[in-house]
């Protein structure tokens, strides 16, 4: 049997516990997890999507089941590309249904034979969003806690640049 490959799209601006949940998650069920950075044109981000990607794999280096790539195009392209078996998302509270809802329909249109899976965040993590953790960040709270050490790290280099 060929391995089974989750696709993990999402901006990951940046990644956060609750994406790390996700993907620790699905290895249970895939064999590897490639985490495809990906442009939100709805979106202004903190780091370049090449920052972004440099900072889930220093999350996860030394796991060669998980992988990482930035793409610029349509999510269904990519998945077709690199044969996904399926595409995950994590779901939080109520509100990312609909959205969630809308771009599994428009997906679905593109490509019929690609599934979204979806898994709810451990409730630890249900009300962690990269923009909020951004805007906590920007404003001098205490983020610790809710992204991985590194990603508070070049956070802080960041922020720090722009003083
Ligand atoms: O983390 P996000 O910002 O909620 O992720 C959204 C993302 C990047 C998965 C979505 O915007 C996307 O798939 N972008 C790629 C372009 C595309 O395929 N658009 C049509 C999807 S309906």
């Amino acid at each position: 049997m060929t391995d089974r490959l989750a696709l993990y799209p999402g901006s990951f601006d940046p990644m956060t516990l609750g994406h790390v949940n996700i993907i620790d998650r699905s290895l249970v069920h895939f064999d590897q997890v490639l985490v495809a950075i990906m442009n939100n044109p709805a979106k202004v981000g903190m780091f370049s999507p090449e920052e972004r990607a440099d900072l889930v794999r220093a999350v996860y280096d030394g796991n060669p089941r998980v992988t990482v790539e930035v793409f610029d195009g349509l999510l269904v392209d990519f998945a077709r590309e690199r044969n996904a078996t399926a595409v995950v998302r994590g779901l939080r509270a109520v509100q990312d249904f609909e959205y969630e809802f809308q771009m599994t329909m428009m997906n679905r249109r593109l490509a019929p034979e690609l599934d979204t899976l979806f898994m709810m965040t451990d409730a630890e993590h249900f009300y962690v969003a990269s923009r909020l953790v951004k805007e906590v960040a920007r404003f001098g709270g205490d983020f610790d806690g809710l992204v991985p050490d590194v990603v508070a790290t070049a956070m802080r280099a960041k922020l720090a640049a722009k003083d």
